[in-house]
C-alpha cells in the first residue's frame, strides 16, 4: 500500500526542513515508548522532532493498518457511506486520512487530540492535503468527557494503549455514546494489543453492539494464548524512511489487531482469514475464524471448484 499522493507529498514536505540524524535519533526514541508501551503520564509525542518522527516513520504504517481495516468494514458494510467523523487521538490525523481514502463522501471530521504540538503538524498537513471540514479540539479524554453530536463514523487508533487501563472501561462507553454507525478501535498487533481488543469487544458487545469485522461472530474468541488475532498492512517506504529506519526491504510490513462495531448489523461472513494463506500447486490452506465460533486451519484444492478459486484468491484478513 502506498500512502495517498497529496499525503505523501505534504508529509515530505513536512520533513524537508530536518536533518536524516535528528529524524534518525528521534524515531528509536519514540520506537523505544512504543515499544515499552510507557506510561508515565507524559504525552509519547511533546516536541516537534518527536511529531516529526512520528510522520515520518509512524504514519506510514498507522495509515497501512487503519486503511485495511477500513477495507474490511467496507467490505461487509456495502451500505456504510460516512459523512461524519470522530477521531479520538488523532495525532496528525491519520485515520480522517485513511477514512476520505476509502469513503471518499466524508464531509466533516472532529479530531480530538491531547497534544497541541502534534494538532499543530495535523493542521500543517491537513492545509496541503484538502480534507474535508476539519474541526479539532484539544481534549484530555482521561479527564473530560467527549461531548459532541455523533459521528457516523468514530476511531481510536493506537490509542487504547496509552490510556489508564482504569479508564478504559468509561472512555469506550463514551465512544460508543457518540458512535452513529460504525466504531473502529484499532492496536498494535501484539499479544497485549490482542487483550486490550478483546475486553473492548466484549465491553462493546454487552453494550448492544453488533460486531462487523473481523469476527464473523459475537462468540467468545476461539484463539488462545499464545496466539492472537492480529493482521498486516503492508506499507510503501519512502527512502527517508528506510534511512531514518535503517532499514533495507523498500516496505514495512506493519502488525495491527482490531475491533470493528456498528449499530446495525452486518450480513455474516462465513469466514475470515486470520493468517497469511499457504498456497502451492493445486492446494491453498487458510486458517480461518468460522461463522460458528470456531477457527482452525482448512485446506481447499481444486476439488473444491468455485470455492478453491476465491480461496486462492483471499489473503490475510479477507472474508471468505
Ligand atoms: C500512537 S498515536 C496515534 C495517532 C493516530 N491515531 C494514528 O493512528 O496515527 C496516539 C495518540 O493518542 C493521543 N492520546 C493519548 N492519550 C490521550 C488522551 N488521554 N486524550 C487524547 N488524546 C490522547 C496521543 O497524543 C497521540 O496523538
Amino acid at each position: 500500500m502506498e500512502l495517498p499522493p497529496q499525503l505523501r507529498r505534504a508529509v515530505d514536505h513536512m520533513l524537508s526542513g530536518t536533518t536524516l540524524a535528528e529524524l534518525a535519533t528521534a524515531a528509536a526514541a519514540l520506537s523505544q515508548r512504543y515499544r515499552e508501551e510507557r506510561r508515565d503520564g507524559k504525552l509519547h509525542i511533546s516536541s516537534d522532532k518527536d511529531a516529526l518522527a512520528y510522520l515520518a516513520v509512524r504514519l506510514p504504517a498507522t495509515f497501512a493498518a487503519i486503511r485495511a481495516s477500513f477495507a474490511a468494514i467496507a467490505a461487509a458494510r456495502p451500505d456504510f457511506a460516512p459523512k461524519t467523523a470522530l477521531d479520538v487521538g488523532s495525532g496528525p490525523g491519520t485515520a480522517l486520512w485513511a477514512a476520505v481514502d476509502c469513503w471518499p463522501d466524508l464531509a466533516e471530521a472532529l479530531l480530538i487530540e491531547a497534544s497541541p504540538i502534534f494538532r499543530a503538524w495535523g493542521e500543517r498537513l491537513a492545509a496541503e492535503v484538502y480534507p474535508p471540514q476539519i474541526t479539532w479540539r484539544i481534549v484530555d479524554i482521561a479527564e473530560e468527557n467527549i461531548d459532541c453530536a455523533p459521528g457516523d463514523l468514530v476511531t481510536l487508533a493506537y490509542v487504547l494503549n496509552e490510556i489508564d487501563p482504569d479508564i478504559r472501561r468509561p472512555v469506550l462507553q463514551q465512544l460508543w455514546r457518540v458512535t452513529a454507525d460504525v466504531l473502529v478501535i484499532i492496536e498494535p498487533g501484539t499479544p497485549a494489543g490482542w487483550q486490550r481488543i478483546l475486553t473492548a469487544r466484549r465491553q462493546l458487545i454487552e453494550s448492544g453492539a453488533h460486531v462487523i469485522a473481523p469476527c464473523p461472530h459475537a462468540y467468545a474468541c476461539p484463539l488462545q494464548p499464545p496466539d492472537w488475532c492480529h493482521f498486516v498492512g503492508r506499507v510503501a517506504r519512502s527512502r527517508l524512511h528506510r534511512l531514518a529506519k535503517d532499514a533495507t526491504v523498500p516496505w514495512e510490513d506493519e502488525k495491527f489487531s482490531y475491533i470493528a462495531v456498528s449499530r446495525k448489523p452486518a450480513a455474516a461472513a462465513a469466514a475470515r482469514v486470520i493468517a497469511r494463506p499457504r498456497k502451492a500447486s493445486g492446494r491453498v490452506t487458510l486458517k480461518l475464524c468460522r461463522h460458528d465460533g470456531s477457527a482452525g486451519e482448512q485446506l481447499f484444492s481444486r476439488r473444491d471448484g468455485a470455492l478453491f478459486k476465491r480461496a486462492s484468491r483471499s489473503h490475510w484478513g479477507s472474508s471468505l
